[in-house]
């Protein structure tokens, strides 16, 4: 779908919007609107899709699920976003967060040497990984045998 989209001519993809996600309450048997902020495990989804779609479409690749830290940003631009966005955590921290986060980043980039965020972008997607098969699912089954039941 993203290809078809890419050869309509779309300038841009924001991987992934989250669905609207009603729940139920069983007391009353009403469907209620319960919004749900996410956690940081939603990245993995855009994060996979965007490895996999950089480079191999024109269209730029907007990250939005998940993204809660500077180090989530580094991530989505590794694997090649142009832009990542954050919904929940500023709904959690306020909208001042997003200049913490900003001055993370220029900290993180500082530490690891990078000079500027294109350095950074596209350097862990599929196409320029060493490994390209770890963004497919039969690392499914190698994750499967590297899972150790978490210990409370
Ligand atoms: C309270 C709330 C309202 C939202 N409203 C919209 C909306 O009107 N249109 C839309 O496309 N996405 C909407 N979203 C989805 C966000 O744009 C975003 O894709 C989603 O929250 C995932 O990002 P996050 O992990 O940073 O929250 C909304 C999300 C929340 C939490």
């Amino acid at each position: 779908m993203a290809k078809r989209l890419d050869e309509e001519g779309v300038d841009g993809l924001v991987l992934f919007n989250r669905f609207y996600q009603p729940d139920i309450n069983l007391d009353s048997l009403e469907v209620r609107p319960n919004v749900i902020l996410s956690t940081p495990q939603a990245l993995r989804l855009p994060m996979r899709w965007i490895a996999i779609l950089h480079g191999r479409i024109k269209a730029d690749l907007a990250a939005t699920s998940g993204v809660h830290t500077s180090h989530d940003v580094v991530k989505m631009l590794m694997v090649g976003a142009n832009v990542t966005m954050l919904c929940s955590a500023l709904l959690r921290h306020g909208i001042d967060y997003t200049r913490a986060i900003e001055e993370d980043l220029r900290r993180w980039m500082t530490e690891h040497e990078y000079e500027s965020v294109r350095q950074m972008q596209g350097s862990m997607s599929q196409k320029n990984s060493s490994n390209p098969t770890e963004f497919e699912r039969a690392q499914y089954m190698r994750a499967l045998h590297s899972y150790k039941r978490e210990t409370i």
